[in-house]
């Protein structure tokens, strides 16, 4: 084992770099588009309602891996499209295709995790900001976002730590992340101890996250008194 650390060592560091990169670009991204699709997830007309539903439906109910082949593969089909639009080298890139396929995935996920933590949120903080005259712009920003997001914080942390290990499929479409690195080294020398180090590389990258998420969460919490 310690031989093949000396051999592979800097190649699946490097995968885990590129790993961490996919993982925390993809997740941020999603949060992003989370917020406003939560809001109309609930709040929004039928109309406007109904395509965030699709959308979220699509991506739940989907492999991941099967949205990545036809983000990856299915663009490979409308090369002189794709050209006119000047996106044919973007779709290329199997990386590219990991990220926005992974931030779309977890678009969906976190957006139906705002959804409840929203929903969650106390009726009588609402009528209290309403009380004091509040437009809903303002309530929005202290009173509803805050409390929604501290109940759907453990939920976000548990949401990266899926994306972290489900980013792995990327690998089947080349991307040398941490599981592609590992697959080229096992290919190089059927050394099955390599999936070994693999997993205790993801695990010790889990458990720094959920440390410092734990402490996130403490520190949003400060003040919490019910
Ligand atoms: N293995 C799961 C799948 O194939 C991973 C998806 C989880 N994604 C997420 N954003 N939580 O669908």
């Amino acid at each position: 084992m310690l031989a093949i650390i000396e051999r592979f060592g800097p190649m699946l560091i490097d995968g885990a770099l590129i790993t961490l990169k996919i993982t925390a670009i993809s997740v941020t991204l999603a949060a992003m588009l989370a917020l406003p699709l939560s809001l109309l997830r609930i709040q929004a007309s039928k109309k406007l309602r109904w395509p965030v539903q699709m959308f979220i439906s699509f991506f739940r109910g989907t492999p991941l891996i099967a949205q990545l082949f036809l983000l990856y593969y299915g663009t490979g089909q409308f090369r002189p499209v794709l050209m006119e639009l000047g996106l044919w080298g973007f779709f290329r890139d199997p990386l590219n295709c990991a990220l926005l396929t992974f931030t779309l995935n977890s678009a969906a996920y976190q957006t139906e995790i705002l959804r409840g933590a929203l929903q969650s949120v106390d009726r009588r903080s609402i009528e209290a900001g309403r009380a004091m005259g509040m437009p809903n712009l303002l309530l929005y920003r202290h009173i509803v976002l805050p409390l929604a997001y501290r109940t759907a914080f453990p939920a976000l942390g548990n949401e990266a730590i899926l994306m972290l290990k489900g980013g792995a499929v990327a690998s089947v479409i080349t991307v040398m992340d941490l599981m592609g690195q590992t697959r080229r080294a096992f290919s190089q020398s059927f050394d099955i101890s390599l999936y070994l180090v693999a997993a205790l590389m993801y695990l010790t990258i889990s458990i720094v996250f959920v440390v410092l998420w734990r402490y996130a969460e403490r520190y949003l919490n400060r003040h919490r008194i019910l």
